[in-house]
């Protein structure tokens, strides 16, 4: 059994010891938002913050995270939304939509190290993918939200 937290909650998964997080947490804990875009860490649609480092979930398997603490975009929804989720709405830097929960999560994770990132640190530190092609607009909503 591999025991760790996932938004806050302690959750245990009886699940073979490898499987990516990823999986875990859609599959077994029903935690959606997390995406799965490539599976081989190129796109960060299945960015989660571990121990307030952004990852990539198809990455790192359950049992590395043991004992660790897991926030997905889910907990950044309803009452408790990011103002990098309302900066997103405001630079008009949601398309499609699928890789929005990565990017937010990533954007999170360096914002809270670092609030006014610039957008070099931004382009840097925030390498998902955005098909659609609103990555230049992403990275204005992550500035914007750190000011
Ligand atoms: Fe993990 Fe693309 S699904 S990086």
């Amino acid at each position: 059994m591999t025991r760790f937290t996932v938004n806050d909650r302690p959750v245990q998964f009886l699940m073979d010891p490898e499987t990516p997080l990823l999986w875990a947490l859609r599959d077994a804990a029903n935690l959606t938002g997390t995406k799965y875009g490539c599976g081989n860490g190129d796109c960060g649609a299945c960015m989660v913050i571990i121990d307030g480092e952004a990852i990539r979930s198809c990455l790192v398997s359950i049992a590395e995270v043991e004992g660790r603490f897991v926030t997905t975009i889910e907990a950044l929804s309803g009452d408790r939304s990011h103002p990098l989720q309302q900066a997103m709405v405001a630079e008009g830097a949601i398309q499609c939509g699928f890789c929005t929960p990565g990017f937010v999560m990533a954007g999170a994770a360096l914002l809270a190290r670092n609030p006014r990132a610039g957008r070099e640190e931004i382009a840097q530190a925030v390498r998902n993918l955005c098909p659609c092609g609103a990555g230049p607009r992403i990275i204005r909503a992550i500035e914007r939200a750190g000011r």
